[in-house]
């Protein structure tokens, strides 16, 4: 067993969903709200995760990825806290004489738990000071990022180089054990950040998919895969797809009815290859083209994944009324069925296909819309939701231009009035 912990972003179904489509379902160990723990002591995983830091940088959906280094039996009684409490320190007796031999300066150090509130088991008070003691008998001095008794910010523990320099000392409780682990690789929210706010072109128009969100969609298609894949977006825009898919070393293929969008992708994703610094040719290909009227002559013989934040509809600044919804829903239905109808002959059976599809956020109660009734899995949600009006019908607009539809996540931010579906459609 070769164990990571993997603390999940803020859509927890989708960013798990994502680690199981990259490491393999069969791989999940346990899943504890924020954190997913992984065995990737397995042939598949094990030959090519070889750089934990690359791994992070390629999840979307990952805060940070922890190392578990012991696992101590978990029993919640009373009786048993002590116990588990001796344990735990004489862990990071034995554990920081090790790993600090040799260090020197001051010691960035924090401890985050997870799953361990309300169950009075450990005193973290004293966890944290007894760390502190220890480092001190080393002749280090350490600088606490806890405040209080919270976990530490994922950024300040980013920011302050604590994975180089100190230790982030994570203590996961599980269903059946205690995992000590340390944060071996953390999201770089400054790479995250060049990419989404200091690429050249940007247009409020066609919204602004997060490049997380990207690698997440990305991820979800491919799965686990360790060879460079072709990917196609349709509805390219500015290029965030195809960005995420050249810097994982995929081929990206991008098309866009939009002359201005095809000119903004190359500028764009030119501008991140010489982010890389590197002599390693990407493989990049765009041209003009309404989705709906795409031609084989158009794609390559194989394209392994079609991944697209498809058109959402108008830009919305008010919540929309049941017209307006209907009418989006309408037009959309339209592009959905015959753009999916012209790339069914242009790629293999089984070729997985993920799209967006806007989801409204509303303060009225669900009416039916006026294009049909829901079908029944957006029925469920949206009942659940109480809130959001997803898309009506959509898996038999995607049966009727032969897709089957195998699975749907919601994203969105409170803010936001539009949130997106994402599909994903398997040509059957
Ligand atoms: C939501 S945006 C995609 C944004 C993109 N993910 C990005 O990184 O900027 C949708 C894009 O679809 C394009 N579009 C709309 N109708 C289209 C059609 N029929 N065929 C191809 N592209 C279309 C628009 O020009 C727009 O750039």
């Amino acid at each position: 067993m070769r164990l990571f912990g993997f603390e999940l972003g803020r859509e927890k179904d989708l960013c798990l969903a994502e680690l199981s489509s990259v490491l393999g379902e069969k791989n999940l160990v346990e899943h504890i709200y924020d954190i997913a723990i992984f065995d990737l002591d397995n042939k598949e995983n094990g030959n090519h995760i070889k750089n934990i830091q690359t791994l992070q940088d390629n999840l979307g959906g990952t805060i940070k990825i922890i190392e578990i280094v012991e696992t101590i039996d978990a029993k919640t009684d009373i009786a048993t806290a002590t116990q588990t409490q001796n344990k735990i320190e004489q862990f990071i007796l034995s554990y920081f004489e090790k790993y600090f031999k040799d260090r020197y300066g001051k010691i960035p150090f924090c401890i985050s738990t997870y799953n361990l509130k309300n169950t009075h088991t450990l005193n973290i008070k004293q966890l944290l000071n007894f760390s502190k003691k220890i480092l001190k008998s080393l002749h280090l001095n350490s600088r606490f990022l806890n405040k209080g008794l919270e976990n530490p910010k994922s950024s300040a523990i980013y920011k302050s180089g604590t994975i180089e320099k100190g230790i982030d000392l994570n203590i996961i409780k599980g269903s059946k054990s205690i995992f000590i682990g340390k944060t071996s690789a953390i999201q770089n929210i400054d790479d995250y950040s060049l990419r989404d706010f200091n690429r050249p072109c940007r247009d409020m128009q066609t919204g602004m998919l997060p490049p997380k969100l990207a690698q997440i969609m990305i991820n979800l298609t491919l799965g686990n895969t360790h060879e460079p894949k072709t990917i196609y977006d349709p509805f390219c825009g500015t290029g965030v797809i195809l960005m995420e898919a050249l810097l994982m070393n995929h081929l990206a293929i991008g098309s866009d009815v939009e002359a201005k969008m095809i000119e903004y992708s190359k500028k764009n994703c030119e501008w991140m290859i010489k982010q890389l610094n590197t002599q390693k040719q990407h493989e990049l290909k765009l041209f003009q083209k309404d989705a709906r009227l795409l031609t084989k002559k158009d794609l390559p013989e194989k394209i392994d994944a079609v991944v697209t934040e498809s058109y959402l509809g108008p830009l919305l600044t008010f919540e929309p009324n049941q017209e307006t919804m209907d009418k989006i829903f309408r037009e959309l239905s339209n592009l959905h069925l015959n753009w999916l109808k012209a790339i069914k002959p242009l790629i293999s059976q089984n070729t997985k296909i993920l799209l967006c599809l806007p989801a409204y956020k509303t303060k009225n109660s669900i009416k039916t819309p006026a294009v049909g009734g829901l079908p029944s899995f957006s029925r469920e949600r949206a009942e659940r939701a109480n809130s959001i009006i997803h898309f009506p019908k959509f898996s038999e607009i995607a049966s009727e231009a032969g897709f089957q539809t195998l699975k749907i996540f919601s994203y969105g931010r409170k803010e936001q009035i539009v949130g997106r579906d994402l599909v994903i459609l398997k040509n059957i």
